[in-house]
């Protein structure tokens, strides 16, 4: 095994042996929902709150029972241990399945369910070290960001604009001038010693590792305000006293070092920032059974 195997419908099989329908309405429409969550040292992180959420997307597309026949808390497990794989991801979509191409829900609705893992390298303590670097755009998404939904066009396109213009990430903003989140992440800036982060609505996911980084905050002591932030406090105080980083399942928690080409803090990470993400890092070592990762950040 090389790490890939898929789950599909009920089967294990080959990844490129999967075939979906042409006429599947989450390949035609964008009916489907989705969700992605980091695997290591073969252990599916934080699989109950990503299983809340899947289930939160599900009911929010009134597609709630498409999971039935697929228990997967036994099946994502039985999935990697399968598929052998150590470190990497696994990604989970369900679609309200094939009918005859028509907008409203056909009657009898079959949905398609697929897992499938994927071996995978997680950033690097140097490139941590590093940061990114964000690109803002403005947020021409729909009205439901909440739901983690298979129409990923907004993201495709400035997600890809920004690597065009050498940034890492794209930075979704509102037309207010309030800072949303990343084309595939959740952001949060430390303004003045207070982690800020948009609060929890219809414009941005409800990112699980963004829950964890609030949880983290609180367990450490450090002030949170869910509050939504501009670029212009960002730059306001961007000289001294702020941070920014960025969350998701696959990249963790990574510093943010410039935002549409103005550095933030001097371009280097900051220590809110870093021990965060320490506490984080000893937190997934220990969901993997692994050692706890020297600390990024020195002592004062
Ligand atoms: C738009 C958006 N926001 C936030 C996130 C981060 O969510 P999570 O931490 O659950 O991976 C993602 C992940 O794909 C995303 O697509």
């Amino acid at each position: 095994m090389n790490g890939e195997l898929l789950y599909l419908n009920g089967e294990f099989l080959e990844l490129r042996e999967g075939r979906v329908h042409v006429e599947d309405r989450g390949f035609q429409l964008g009916d489907g929902i989705y969700e992605v969550i980091k695997v290591m040292n073969g252990r599916l992180v934080w699989l109950d709150d990503h299983l809340a959420r899947l289930d939160r997307s599900l009911a929010a597309i009134r597609l709630g029972d498409a999971l039935e026949d697929h228990d997967m808390g036994r099946i994502l497990p039985d999935l990697v241990a399968r598929a052998g794989l150590g470190d990497g991801s696994v990604y989970l979509q369900v679609t309200r399945g094939d009918a005859p191409r028509e907008f409203p829900f056909p009657a009898a609705p079959h949905p398609t369910v697929l897992a499938y893992t994927r071996p995978r390298d997680f950033p690097l303590p140097s490139f941590i070290t590093t940061g990114i670097t964000l690109h803002p755009v403005e947020d021409l998404r729909w009205g439901r960001c909440d739901i983690k939904s298979t129409n990923l066009l907004a993201a495709v396109l400035v997600k890809q604009e920004a690597q065009e213009a050498g940034a890492w990430e794209a930075l979704f903003m509102a037309p207010d001038g309030t800072v949303r989140e990343g084309g595939s992440s959740n952001v949060f800036a430390v303004l003045g010693g207070v982690v800020r982060t948009h609060p929890l609505d219809r414009h941005i996911l409800g990112g699980i590792t963004r829950l964890h980084v609030l949880e983290i905050a609180h367990r450490l002591g450090i002030p949170v305000e869910e509050r939504a932030f501009t670029l212009e406090e960002v730059r306001q105080t961007a000289a001294g006293d702020c941070e920014f980083f960025s969350a998701s399942s696959t990249t963790d928690m990574l510093p943010v070092v410039a935002i549409g080409g103005v550095a933030v803090r001097g371009g280097r990470p900051g220590p809110v920032t870093l021990r965060l993400l320490d506490e984080m890092r000893a937190e997934l070592a220990a969901l993997a059974g692994r050692e706890k990762p020297p600390a990024l950040l020195g002592p004062p």
